[in-house]
């Protein structure tokens, strides 16, 4: 792997090719720290949305740093991974109490960001200020086990850290654009599931994988792990118009999230009556609202709602409050995992 052979033609290539993307053209650090925290967790097209909306609120790291955690979590709806969110805030607080409001341009600095790893930190550092730092993703790895054609199994601690040294041995001038055009070589030719488009890589020549004709066969990775599957059952909790939601608890999965009140198993219509009658509400209705299924990385929500009308609001227990449906649409923030029963009440 040198720079004539494979860092000169990915450059060129990135010239040529390089996709629009909001961030790209409006040159600002706290755009790129930004997008590149989103684009963790959610497809380019999905993250420009709420990065436009996101900005439009939130136009620097001032306003990142004041925001309310309710309002914070709003615009971070849909993206999952809830604790990013949190530690941009976090970081952004410490940006305006020690640097000024202003990203550092530094990569031990950067990294000292609470909820910015290596990735995010030479990511910033070599697209905001040019430094020479590598920036190694799921992407980038591919690219390089595939191009080197390395048996290492990428998910062993290390095998990030030797793609990091070989990235930094081939990192030409324009560091940041070097980097974002190995990733986006990952995202749009060296693809992930299913064959690479191979005609079309500007390294395709000197690529160890594609002289062997054993692309597929790169990255190596262990055996996944089967995901839990839980079943919870949810009562979407009506009263006068307003519904019954509550916060989840701080840690754990979606921790400190509001959540419509749920439980456990699968029940039948007539076990989620009666266990909210235990609770000491009484009910004047129910309606199935169908099963749904939410993958998480780890484990899988099969989920049955009902939707459950009340007689009175006095008996509701103490961790659920009422909303009205507006209120659920604009001000509370319902993670993803919840949507298939809110879309059916507002
Ligand atoms: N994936 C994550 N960040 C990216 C970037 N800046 N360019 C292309 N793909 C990316």
């Amino acid at each position: 792997m040198d720079i004539e052979h494979f860092s000169m033609p990915l450059l060129r290539w990135y010239d040529e090719n390089k996709r629009e993307m909001i961030w790209r053209d409006h040159f600002d650090p706290y755009y790129i720290w930004l997008s590149e925290v989103m684009l963790q967790q959610t497809r380019i097209e999905a993250a420009k949305q709420h990065f436009a909306r996101f900005t439009d609120e939130l136009p620097d790291i001032e306003s990142l740093a004041r925001v309310s955690e309710e309002r914070l979590m709003k615009l971070w709806e849909g993206l999952g991974y809830y604790n990013r969110a949190r530690n941009l805030k976090k970081a952004a607080e410490i940006l305006v109490r020690d640097y000024g409001g202003k990203l550092p341009a530094d990569f031990d600095a950067l990294r000292s960001l609470p909820g910015v790893g290596p990735y995010t930190a030479g990511a910033v550092a070599s697209m905001a200020f040019g430094i020479k730092a590598p920036a190694v993703d799921g992407n980038v790895l591919r690219v390089i086990m595939r191009y080197m054609r390395c048996d290492d199994d990428i998910s062993k601690t290390g095998v990030r850290k030797k793609a990091e040294q070989l990235m930094c041995s081939v990192m030409p001038e324009r560091p940041g654009d070097f980097n974002q055009a190995v990733m986006e070589l990952g995202e749009v030719i060296c693809i992930p599931n299913g064959a690479p488009l191979c005609d079309r890589c500007p390294v395709n020549a000197t690529c160890q994988a594609r002289i062997h004709g054993c692309q597929e066969e790169y990255p190596k990775k262990p055996e996944k792990k089967p995901r839990r599957m839980e079943k919870r059952t949810l009562a979407v909790l009506e009263y006068n118009g307003r519904i019954g939601i509550r916060k989840r608890p701080e840690k754990g999965l979606l921790g400190g999230l509001y959540e419509f009140p749920s439980w456990d198993g699968k029940a039948s219509e007539g076990e989620a009556v009666k266990r909210v009658e235990n609770r000491g509400m009484k009910h004047a209705g129910v309606l199935p609202m169908g099963e749904a299924v939410h993958i998480f990385s780890h484990v899988e929500w099969h989920m049955t709602g009902f939707h459950i009308l009340l007689q009175e609001e006095t008996g509701v227990p103490e961790d659920i409050f009422f909303v009205t449906k507006e209120e659920l649409a604009e001000r509370y923030m319902l993670p993803v995992a919840f949507h298939y029963y809110l879309k059916q009440i507002i």
